[in-house]
């Protein structure tokens, strides 16, 4: 080739390559910026690559540099761009993640219209490149029949019945740690470890009949690639530049991916070589057992791969885990701190199950503590946000909306809005829910959403109120308890809300 038409070929390489970065960086906000501005819908200015990144990393830095006072009052300090930016532009309004324009969406009626779509015009998007190491293409991630197929499985494994088999597994796990809590009679207790502990033991016994100890490396790994993605979440990348350029987190975060998914391939391997060595005469009846039968499937259509199954296991692990150690420890803390509560639940408990381990009957008729888990979800709800794309030009409400547009919707602002909650938003009084969630939110469902909506809604949320509800029994039949001076009151996001410096609470046994 002539050095000339070497120089030429560059060039145009070259001006492809600038047309196409200010097309993305530069003319395409610009124009949904403007789309959006004639129709009302207000927001900070892009800025060129950064959009609104660095201011909210400014403010969410400045946010918790300080622990808060013992109060509710959150969502300044978990998101406090959505916060101060509502106030300034109202409900609904734009902000930039990089040159990706998102649109921020409060209003419960909205929220209903874009959660309930059923055709695929609001899309899950893809998760940043950290998270795909960690969510894989599995239930969470994917759509249309795949999507189906992993539903039908994933509802079929945490159905009511199954769930009533999970009892006893789960009290056991229960007994487990209060049997080390034994040694904390009379003293201090961490419990976000605690919990930590436990629901990883609930969900390794009940989803993949092993123990925490064998599930323990995968979930070391997964909270550390947690922290990557916490650390990650608002840098902006250069789209592809990972194939080239590998920072220390790409390096680290592929050795994670790579360490995880080998475990569960063995995990998997153990049970199938059981299976065919006659040990075992099924796979299972639970989830990793419904999972290998459908990848045995003799019908092609039912069928999943393996590496559909890994995504799957990867999941579980982390959704069956971190969501309702939160639950849990949020839930204990506000105990600790409202102890009439504490004795309303304790009366029930013991009203209900003497001092036996709770079943599935009894847990059926528990309505006290129902009405203390919706008041955690509603002030501590571990899922910060959702995001969905819009896939084709929409109408919603009275906007239109254009193609690959992200919609960001944040649960702790809803849950927090004194126009939908009243003026005592800030206070935990389950008493709200006394009447149901249509009665505390006007019949505004879409108000609180701890679980999602429509057909993503969370498949584990039984699984996961199961769970909280045991646990919470078996600690109130044994203790009373109170928030330990130690405490520092920090809750912050790492995927979900977590409390910075744990949960500390005094014991005293009864
Ligand atoms: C307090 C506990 C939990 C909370 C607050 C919670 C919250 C959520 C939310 C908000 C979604 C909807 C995501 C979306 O629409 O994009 C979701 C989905 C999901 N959750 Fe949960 N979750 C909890 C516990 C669990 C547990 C224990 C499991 C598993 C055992 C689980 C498995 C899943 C799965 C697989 C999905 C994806 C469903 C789909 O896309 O079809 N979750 N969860």
């Amino acid at each position: 080739m002539s050095i000339t038409l070497l120089s030429t070929s560059l060039c145009i390489f070259l001006l492809a390559a600038i047309g196409w970065f200010l097309h993305k960086l530069w003319w395409t906000p610009i124009r949904v910026q403007y789309i959006l501005r004639s129709q009302g819908i207000k927001g900070p200015p892009y800025k060129f690559f950064h959009g609104t990144t660095k201011q909210v990393i400014n403010m969410r830095d400045e946010s918790i540099s300080n622990p808060m006072n013992l109060s509710h009052h959150i969502l300044p300090r978990i998101l406090p761009h959505i916060y101060a930016w509502k106030k300034l532009y109202g409900k609904t309004y734009l902000i930039w993640q990089g040159s990706q324009a998102q649109l921020v969406v409060t209003e419960p009626e909205l929220i209903k219209e874009i959660l309930n779509n059923k055709d695929g015009t609001y899309s899950k998007g893809k998760p940043d490149v950290y998270a795909t190491k960690l969510l894989g293409d599995g239930i969470v991630v994917t759509e249309g029949e795949k999507w189906s197929k992993l539903r039908k499985i994933a509802n079929h494994a945490f159905y009511a019945e199954n769930l009533k088999g999970m009892v006893p597994a789960m009290t056991a796990s229960v007994d487990a740690m209060l049997e080390r809590w034994r040694h904390h009679d009379g003293k201090e207790i961490e419990v976000y470890e605690e919990f930590r502990l436990l629901s990883a033991e609930v969900i390794s016994r009940t989803a993949f009949g092993s123990s925490y100890l064998e599930g323990k490396n995968i979930f070391d790994m997964m909270m550390k690639l947690g922290v990557i993605i916490g650390r990650n979440s608002f840098k902006i990348r250069f789209p592809g530049i990972g194939k080239f350029v590998k920072s220390s987190d790409d390096i680290e975060s592929d050795k994670m991916k790579q360490a995880i998914e080998d475990i569960i391939t063995a995990m998997i391997k153990k049970r199938e070589e059981k299976v065919m060595r006659g040990e075992a005469d099924g796979y299972g009846s639970d989830f990793l057992g419904s999972l290998m039968r459908a990848k045995n499937e003799a019908d092609e259509k039912n069928r999943i791969s393996v590496d559909n199954m890994v995504d799957e296991c990867k999941i579980f692990y982390l959704a069956g885990q971190e969501t309702t150690n939160g639950l849990l420890a949020w839930s204990v803390f506000l105990l600790s701190v409202h102890t009439d509560w504490q004795e309303k639940a304790r009366k029930e408990v013991i009203g209900l199950f003497g001092q036996q381990n709770p079943n599935a009957d009894g847990l059926a008729k528990t309505k006290i503590l129902g009405m203390i888990f919706n008041e955690t979800l509603r002030l501590y709800g571990p899922v910060v946000n959702l995001l969905r794309k819009v896939k084709r030009e929409v109408k919603l409400g009275k906007h239109i909306l254009p193609a690959d547009l992200d919609v960001y919707i944040p649960f702790v602002a809803l849950h927090h809005d004194p126009e939908i909650w009243g003026r005592d938003v800030q206070l935990f009084k389950p008493e709200r829910f006394a009447e149901g969630v249509g009665k505390a939110t006007n019949n505004n469902i879409t108000a609180f959403i701890p679980f999602g909506f429509g057909p993503r809604i969370c498949v584990g949320s039984n699984f996961a109120t199961n769970e909280a509800k045991i646990t919470l029994s078996m600690i109130l039949q044994r203790y009373k308890f109170t928030l330990s001076p130690n405490y520092v009151h920090s809750p912050f996001q790492m995927l979900t809300i977590r409390p910075q410096h744990g949960i500390q609470i005094m014991l005293q046994r009864l």
